[in-house]
């Protein structure tokens, strides 16, 4: 970078180039630009609308912004590592495409008001992409749970084998945290979503703009009340990055599942060769790469987080070229929640298959029914803690016997306490297990239909 910088008349020689590399950001911020020239579309017909500058000079500025537009996307225009930023890139083509009144663009506006109405924009469009992400994720859960209402499935706490539950109730969990996911960022949104443009640097600007015009253009909701706020904000993209990062727990979540569900330990799904990778070495391995991979990315988007609120805690009020570092993260944050979501859904939709023979063979082999047992004798007047020491037992002698307890006779039962009748093999099948957790939010089977009816709603809510 040897040509001399736009503010350079007030220094005696060029940047020295390491620190002219080390000051840019062209090569990040580049991802900035179509909303750069939006934001200066908007900026400049404000300043025409106000008369600050003529109707004639905001059309050639507007119209020379879209040339720049084009010739980017076109790929005529690719700046280079010549120009510090995204802004001043833009500024100079224009320039040299409109001439002198290319240099009235700036009129009224810094960079650091620029830069925070770019950041805002950008993030408002991947917001929205990322909340229709989520809602193809929830039908993909939804879709595979209404066929699996009946599917029986391990539930686990501690990763013991706790009770029985429906897949689908399974299902429908992740189904709830990815429904939380989409409204919190409905929420952020409301916070990216107020304009800063026309701050200025840090006090506003003497000229008789008209901020409410310009927001109004760009379909921001508000304008920051305070300048200085305005320009220094990033609450905005801490809270981004925070939602960013909620979403990569519950997907980390699903995905460490899915990698125990498809060990051999478990056996409960196989994944199908088109979400699978083998090993190179192994030949009989099937890796679970994917849910691996969206595992592992979830700690880059934890770290960008908290780079953004360490980037934040000590900084004085206004702009401080620190911000220029809130790009990187949220960048990054923003396609790594994409690429996980967008595999995710594929490996569900099309990247597994759930063993049903060893699902419904799992459900009965081991004393995931006690708790049932104990709830038999409570439901006939035996109080539950003793019912509970009572069951105890049950296990400790069958587990030495080496039976379960469908295994026991009923004069055993008997022995064990008078008020148990030959009705206890049915009420600790696995099925009548799952259907008897009928409280509201339970897993039986007359709760996860209506679950799924009410998710079915939620998920027409646009
Ligand atoms: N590239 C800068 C950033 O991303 C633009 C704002 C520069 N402002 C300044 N006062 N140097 O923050």
């Amino acid at each position: 970078m040897t040509e001399k910088q736009t503010w350079s008349q007030r220094f005696e020689s060029a940047l020295h180039p390491a620190i002219a590399r080390f000051n840019a950001s062209i090569s990040f911020d580049i991802e900035l630009i179509e909303y750069d020239i939006t934001g200066s579309q908007a900026h400049a017909k404000m300043l025409a609308h106000t008369g600050i500058i003529s109707h004639a000079e905001g059309e050639a500025l507007f119209n020379g912004l879209e040339q720049v537009r084009q010739e980017y996307r076109q790929r005529q225009f690719q700046p280079g590592v010549d120009t510090e930023d995204v802004h001043f890139a833009v500024e100079k083509r224009l320039t040299e495409i409109v001439g002198d009144v290319g240099k009235k663009l700036h009129t009224a506006r810094s960079r650091n008001d620029q830069v925070g109405t770019d950041t805002r924009l950008y993030l408002r469009d991947q917001i929205q992409q990322i909340r229709q992400q989520l809602r193809d994720w929830q039908t993909v859960l939804v879709d595979i749970a209404e066929k699996n209402v009946e599917t029986l499935i391990p539930g686990y706490t501690h990763l013991q084998r706790a009770q029985p539950v429906s897949l689908a109730h399974h299902l429908l969990a992740y189904f709830h945290m990815a429904q939380r996911d989409w409204e919190r960022l409905e929420d952020v949104y409301s916070r990216v979503n107020i304009s800063p443009l026309g701050c200025g640097a840090l006090a506003g600007t003497t000229f008789p703009i008209d901020r409410h015009y310009s927001a109004n253009l760009l379909h921001f909701d508000h304008v920051y009340a305070n300048s200085l706020d305005g320009v220094s904000d990033r609450d905005f993209a801490i809270e981004f990055l925070c939602a960013a990062s909620i979403i990569m727990v519950h997907l980390s979540r699903l995905s460490e599942e899915i990698i125990l569900w498809a060990s051999e330990e478990f056996r409960f799904i196989t994944l199908k060769d088109s979400c699978a990778t083998g090993s190179s070495i192994m030949p009989q391995k099937k890796n679970p790469d994917v849910p691996e991979l969206v595992r592992g990315k979830t700690g880059r988007v934890f770290g960008h987080l908290q780079a953004m609120l360490v980037i934040m805690k000590g900084l004085p009020l206004a702009y401080n070229k620190d911000l220029q570092e809130d790009k990187e993260g949220i960048f990054d944050s923003v396609n790594t929640v994409k690429a996980c979501l967008e595999a995710m859904t594929i490996l569900l939709q099309e990247g597994l298959e759930f063993r049903h023979q060893r699902l419904a063979t799992a459900v009965t082999e081991d004393f995931a029914n006690a708790t049932d047992v104990a709830d038999y004798l409570a439901a006939r007047g035996v109080p539950f803690r003793e019912a509970y020491n009572i069951v105890g037992k049950v296990v400790k002698t069958s587990i030495a016997a080496g039976k379960l307890l469908k295994d026991l006779q009923l004069q055993e039962w008997q022995q064990i306490h008078p008020a148990f009748a030959s009705d206890i093999y049915e009420a600790i099948t696995p099925r009548q297990v799952v259907a008897a957790r009928n409280s509201y939010g339970g897993t039986g089977f007359e709760q996860v239909r209506q679950a799924l009816l009410n998710a079915r709603t939620q998920l027409n809510v646009k």
